[in-house]
């Protein structure tokens, strides 16, 4: 049997391959430590608002729902962050009329630190909230598809109700999602519960019969909820879920 033999010339790109192959595992080394230090991936990033908004005060102490400030959270992909409009049904001290108000709609009305709020009110330019999580353009994320689900808010942006300066909880990384989407029964809630931040499962999740039980509790609510049977869930893991 005849054996084929490269000519020669062929050494010279073997060497090539050879320095290819290297800077591709250096690359991916350097990308993988990088993409992966939490100071890349944003953790902990809390710009300065214009106004020193609290959610500890405003979600913890007085117990307002999330879904009262960013109410589109359960329907749209995008959570929004609240128009001055919101606000002002707290703060303004003036109604509709001009006429000033007491009680309720005057909390700290005179406020220094609500001034920006009054303007954005007074001129209809939106307050100039920073933007704190912002996933890459490649990425597409959906809060009503997790939400209708039961997953949290509480797992992706942990305990928002004790924070005077929102900062960034958790990594978002693609291993974060994937952390989740492979196995997303034990994070999953009760429909109830989804904005109560110190909610915890009563079983123990770690034992077959616990998840049992915990999964029961939530299709359950799901049926009593909707009057249908509660579909499987499926978190899926292929790349056209989250880069399309
Ligand atoms: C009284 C209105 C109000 C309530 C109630 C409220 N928020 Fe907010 N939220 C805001 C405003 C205003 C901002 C933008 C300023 C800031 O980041 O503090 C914001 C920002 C955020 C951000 C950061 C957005 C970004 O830029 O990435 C998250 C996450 C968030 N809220 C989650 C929650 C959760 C979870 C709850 C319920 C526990 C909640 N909020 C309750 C008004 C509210
Ligand atoms: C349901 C009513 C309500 C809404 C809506 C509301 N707040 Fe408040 N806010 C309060 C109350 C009550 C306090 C003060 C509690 C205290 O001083 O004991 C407060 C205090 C504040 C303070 C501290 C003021 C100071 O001088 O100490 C700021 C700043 C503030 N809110 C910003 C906002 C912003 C921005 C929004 C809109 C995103 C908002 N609030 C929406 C009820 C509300
Ligand atoms: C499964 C993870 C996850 C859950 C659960 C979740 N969020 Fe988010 N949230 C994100 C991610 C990721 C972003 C950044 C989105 C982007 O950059 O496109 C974000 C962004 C936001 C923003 C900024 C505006 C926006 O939509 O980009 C607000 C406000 C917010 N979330 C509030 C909430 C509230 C309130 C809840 C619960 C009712 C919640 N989130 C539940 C992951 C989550
Ligand atoms: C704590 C669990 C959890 C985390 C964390 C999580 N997901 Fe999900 N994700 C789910 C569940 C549950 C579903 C819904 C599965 C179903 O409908 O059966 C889902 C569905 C999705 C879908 C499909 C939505 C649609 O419109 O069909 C996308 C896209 C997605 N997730 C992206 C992400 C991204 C991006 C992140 C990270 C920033 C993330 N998820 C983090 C649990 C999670
Ligand atoms: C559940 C959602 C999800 C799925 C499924 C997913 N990705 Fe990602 N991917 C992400 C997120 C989130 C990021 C980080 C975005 C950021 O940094 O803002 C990312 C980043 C990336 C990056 C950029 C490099 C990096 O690591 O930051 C590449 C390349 C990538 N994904 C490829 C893939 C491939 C290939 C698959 C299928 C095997 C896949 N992804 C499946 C969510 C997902």
């Amino acid at each position: 049997m005849d054996r084929f033999y490269f000519p020669t010339w062929v050494n010279q790109f073997v060497v090539l391959l050879g320095l290819g192959a290297g800077a591709a595992v250096t690359y991916g080394a350097v990308v993988y430590t990088y993409g992966t230090l939490p100071s890349t991936l944003n953790v902990g990033y809390s710009p300065v608002q214009p106004v020193p908004f609290s959610h500890e005060l405003h979600a913890g102490q007085l117990k307002m729902d999330c879904r009262y400030c960013h109410n589109t959270v359960e329907i749209a992909g995008e959570a929004a962050v609240p128009p001055t409009a919101t606000c002002i049904n707290c703060h303004s001290g003036v109604n509709s009329t001009g006429t000033t108000t007491t009680g309720y709609t005057a909390i700290h009305s005179t406020s220094v630190k609500l001034l920006p709020v009054r303007d954005s009110f007074r001129t209809g330019e939106p307050m100039d909230w920073q933007r704190i999580h912002d996933l890459a353009d490649y990425v597409y994320f959906n809060h009503a598809a997790h939400l209708n689900r039961g997953v949290g808010c509480v797992e992706c942006h942990g305990r928002i109700d004790r924070m005077e300066q929102v900062w960034q909880d958790k990594t978002l990384s693609m291993g974060f999602c994937l952390d989740c989407h492979r196995n997303p029964e034990p994070r999953l809630r009760p429909q109830s519960e989804i904005t109560n931040l110190a909610w915890v499962p009563q079983y123990d999740l770690t034992t077959e019969e616990g998840l049992k039980k915990h999964m029961d509790d939530i299709a359950k609510e799901y049926e009593q909820l909707h009057g249908t049977p509660y579909p499987k869930i499926h978190a899926s893991t292929s790349c056209s879920t989250c880069h399309r």
